[in-house]
């Protein structure tokens, strides 16, 4: 069954979007950190720390293929550096997929993540200047894998319904 992923770095909004496109079209959401954090029983935080990130990244791959070959119809919110390994990034181009890239600039990302880094092992320990510097950076390398996705959405100054919308268009 059909598979809408929702991708983009960490801040730009992918739970919060899928939960609200889930109750608006009556397709379930499953986050993919929640799905590796239950497979494994321990946080994010937890599996950097005791495994190291190339062990996260491993069981992100695999989690994200069982979701893919989940039989249920599902909207999947990646997290922000899943399309970057493994060759996720080409599992978004699949037949049975839509994948939606939602695009923030530098500024929205630093203005969300400042207050809303203790969950993210990647920017946790960073100062604001050195959390800026670093998601200009690592947005800069990223994009590369985030733009393999069959669609873009921006979503800059624009509520949580306004992106809902755009990405209910786009499905219709
Ligand atoms: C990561 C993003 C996180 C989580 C992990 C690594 C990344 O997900 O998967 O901390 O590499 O950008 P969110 O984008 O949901 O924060």
């Amino acid at each position: 069954m059909r598979k809408i992923i929702l991708l983009g770095y960490m801040g730009c909004g992918k739970s919060t979007i899928a939960n609200k496109l889930s109750k608006n079209i009556g397709i379930p959401f499953v986050d993919l950190d929640i799905k590796i954090e239950e497979k494994v029983n321990l946080s994010i935080n937890a599996i950097f720390e005791k495994h190291g990130e190339i062990y996260f990244r491993k069981l992100e791959h695999e989690v994200f293929i069982e979701l893919l070959n989940s039989p249920e119809r599902l909207i999947i919110g990646l997290g922000g550096g899943t399309p970057c390994y493994a060759n996720n990034h080409e599992l978004l181009k699949a037949d049975n997929v839509v994948s939606i890239y939602l695009k923030a600039s530098i500024e929205t990302l630093f203005s969300r993540l400042s207050a809303n880094k203790s969950k993210r092992p990647l920017i946790a320990n960073k100062s604001d200047e050195e959390m800026k510097e670093f998601i200009a950076t690592h947005l800069f390398e990223r994009s590369f894998y985030y733009n393999q996705a069959q669609y873009k959405v921006s979503v800059d100054d624009k509520t949580i319904d306004q992106v809902v919308l755009d990405i209910v268009s786009i499905l219709a």
